[in-house]
């Protein structure tokens, strides 16, 4: 995953260099900082960053090595009871949000098994933070024009931890529910932030 770290002036662009993974980016750009250049940082999917706001959403990423483990062990719970997850999810956020309803196409069934493949992928990128982000960038950008707005975020993240509650159920302890939270913070955020702000050209 390559990130590119440049100066803000296009005129210097001869000093832009390559980087691997978000922490060595920030790495060469507190560098070329340090020479007095204006830098940004282009991730791999075209989003520009500030190295601080690159580094904020980084250590944002970081869940513990323990809710990795305890997210990815109840995912594959989720996961095995077909599409049964996404059927309490959807009837969780329609009673909570009944106006996202018609949102979504009356049949559910293919949205039920993309939302199952992408919480899968994403809870498997865990371990690969660029990859995480990426994906989590790319998810934001498409909801843009699923007419997301912040608001359903926040009742989107409830439906999914009521969700988790009524499957788990004595599997959801107090530490699932902690890591399952952190998870979808930093996911909001980064789908938030993408819908924001537009891809580089
Ligand atoms: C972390 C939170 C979310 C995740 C993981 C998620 C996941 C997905 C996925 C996988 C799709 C299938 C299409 C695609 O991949 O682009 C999708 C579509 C969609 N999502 Fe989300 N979503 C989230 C938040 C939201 C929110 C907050 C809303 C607001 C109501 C929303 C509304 C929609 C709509 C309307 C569609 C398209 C339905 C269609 O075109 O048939 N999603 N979402």
């Amino acid at each position: 995953m390559l990130f590119v770290v440049r100066p803000r002036d296009q005129a210097r662009s001869g000093v832009r260099q390559a980087a691997r993974g978000a922490a060595e980016a920030v790495r060469v750009a507190r560098q070329m900082e340090e020479r007095g250049l204006v830098v940004e940082i282009l991730d791999p999917s075209g989003q520009i960053y500030s190295p601080a706001e690159l580094d904020q959403v980084r250590s944002d990423r970081a869940l513990s090595p323990d809710q990795v483990h305890l997210i990815q062990s109840t995912c594959d719970v989720l996961m095995s009871a077909n599409t049964r997850a996404a059927d309490v999810f959807y009837d969780r956020l329609f009673a909570l949000a009944p106006d996202t309803r018609p949102m979504f196409e009356d049949d559910l069934s293919g949205q039920k098994r993309k939302l199952l493949d992408t919480l899968g992928s994403l809870v498997g990128y865990l371990t690969h933070p660029d990859l995480f982000g990426a994906a989590a960038t790319e998810l934001g950008r498409r909801h843009a024009g699923y007419g997301a707005e912040p608001a359903h975020y926040g009742l989107v993240g409830q439906a999914l931890l009521a969700s988790l509650e009524e499957l788990l159920g004595r599997r959801f302890t107090p530490e699932v529910q902690a890591a399952w939270t952190a998870l979808y913070g930093q996911l909001s955020r980064a789908m938030m932030q993408a819908q924001r702000r537009p891809a580089a050209s």
